[in-house]
């Protein structure tokens, strides 16, 4: 919409979250809370978007969406003056502007566009949000005249003794005729408390008789305005339960919903069934009929369709073909890529590896900068050795092959196409193809300080770095 315009108030100092993060940049179900606000704004149809940002807002700045201006406010004097450092940005601009604080995340896309409908219907110069409370306290209290129409609205501080009870309150979201706001932004006095309060604009609007227009929330948490880590976790609290329901209107199973976090920017398919305290985290993908949980946490990883995660963790960038079985307590971390119909049992961590499909390492097993092929039977308790001491290595193992329990692949390690290696075999030098290893082959490597395996060659040394320079495989993340 050509015609509007937004601005997003985030300067104020947050003083009472008392926390090094600037308070706009507290994540809300994985999400800075301003951006929160932005993607509410963008939904609802304007385009020119301008975040006002505090001294130093470099951080602030960082968070945002692409296409998104921002103004300095140097000092924080209030919200009035804060809207007022936009005034100059928006003075050849659209006919309306849509104020936001950027601490109230919770508004929905729906309602601004309710808000931005009634303002454009009516001659008032300010149309504002409001909301019904059981306690109004730290809001601004909406006052009327006899006939019900907006007289003023009064701050906490202008109320003493009164904050607590049950009203009508600010939402903290405005709609303003452009050529008015920019008229009488100059014009705001400093409160009692010294600040310029925007709301001192409702008067202003009363006072010239075109008293302002409102629009009730029909659903009141979204006026939550999170200045305490306390009002943070009643956003959080009311956020994830508007995901959860939104998630199983689309086709979800949540079992015992209660228990289970999705953050904002998770995706999750149809029949897709989630247990008991499991998260779903960052930008996660979780497919069709899939069963994750109980007790699993996903984050920012793929997942790909009829997937079980039991009681695991898949993070960092990891991607799981469709038909993977993961759990109970296994770890698949580190931009791992596994494989269509991997198996990967109890107590297996996969660390910066590629698996092949029809893999499996069903108990015990620790795989770190591996490169396994399709169908290699990983026996119980084998391990890669990837780490010297000082560096990493790779171990790449072909299709096919079968390493017996406790086998220790000492990298970097080259295990050749349909290689056996026995139980408690310690692979120290590459294995041919078809070949069968017992015990410990070749020569022993001393481990002292002049020499160990950074000294040693391996056919996986060279494919883990053509890999590395396709910029795929086991040497992500
Ligand atoms: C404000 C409203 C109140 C409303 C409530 C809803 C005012 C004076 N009061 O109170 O009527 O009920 O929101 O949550 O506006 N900010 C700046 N620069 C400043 C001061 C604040 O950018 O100098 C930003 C803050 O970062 C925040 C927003 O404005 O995102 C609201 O500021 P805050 O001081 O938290 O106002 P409230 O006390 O919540």
């Amino acid at each position: 919409m050509s015609d509007w315009a937004a601005v997003i108030l985030a300067a104020g100092k947050g003083t009472r979250m008392k926390s090094k993060l600037p308070k706009a940049l507290h994540p809300l179900c994985g999400r800075p809370m301003v951006r929160h606000v932005e993607r509410a704004v963008r939904e609802a149809g304007i385009e020119r978007v301008v975040v006002v940002v505090g001294v130093g807002g470099g951080r602030l700045r960082a968070a945002l969406g692409p296409g998104v201006e921002t103004v300095e406010q140097d000092k924080p004097l209030g919200t009035g003056h804060a809207v007022a450092q936009a005034a100059d940005l928006l003075a050849a601009g659209p006919s309306n502007v849509l104020v936001a604080n950027g601490d109230a995340p919770l508004v929905t896309p729906r309602t601004l566009a309710a808000l931005m409908a009634a303002h454009a219907r009516d001659t008032a110069p300010l149309t504002f949000l409001t909301a019904r409370l059981p306690n109004a306290a730290g809001f601004g209290r909406v006052a009327r005249n006899d006939a019900g129409a907006v007289r003023t609205i009064v701050e906490e501080p202008e109320r003493p003794g009164e904050a607590g009870a049950a009203d009508e309150v600010n939402a903290g979201v405005y709609c303003f005729d452009a050529a008015w706001l920019s008229t009488h932004v100059g014009e705001i006095e400093p409160s009692a408390t010294g600040e310029r309060y925007i709301t001192s604009l409702a008067a202003t609007a009363a006072g010239q008789g075109t008293p302002p227009v409102t629009v009730e929330c029909a659903d009141p948490s979204e006026a939550i305005g999170v200045d305490t880590r306390s009002r943070l976790a009643e956003a959080e609290a009311a956020l994830r339960e508007r995901i959860r329901e939104y998630w199983m209107a689309e086709g979800v199973t949540l079992s015992n919903p209660a228990t289970i976090h999705i953050d904002a920017d998770a995706v999750i398919g149809r029949d897709t069934v989630i247990h008991a305290n499991s998260y779903v985290l960052g930008k996660s993908e979780i497919g069709e009929d899939c069963e994750i949980g109980p007790g699993s946490i996903v984050s920012g990883s793929h997942i790909g369709d009829g997937c079980a995660v039991v009681a695991s963790v898949i993070e960092q960038g990891s991607r799981l073909e469709a038909g993977v079985r993961v759990g109970p307590y296994s770890h698949v971390r580190g931009g791992s890529e596994i494989g269509r119909g991997v198996h990967l049992g109890n107590f297996v961590e996969v660390n910066r590896s590629v698996l092949g499909p029809g893999t499996r390492s069903h108990h015990f097993s620790y795989i770190g900068d591996g490169l396994f092929g399709a169908d290699v039977n990983v026996g119980a308790g084998t391990i890669t050795c990837n780490f010297d001491g000082v560096d990493k290595h790779p171990t790449v193992v072909e299709d096919g092959a079968q390493l017996g329990s406790d086998s220790m692949l000492v990298a970097p390690v080259y295990v050749g196409a349909r290689a056996k290696t026995g139980a408690g075999t310690v692979v120290t030098t590459d294995l041919p193809a078809d070949s069968l290893t017992v015990g410990v082959p070749g020569r022993v490597l001393r481990r002292d300080n002049s020499t160990g395996p950074k000294g040693k060659e391996s056919k996986a040394t060279d494919i883990a770095r053509r890999r590395k320079a396709r910029g795929d495989g086991a040497e992500k993340g």
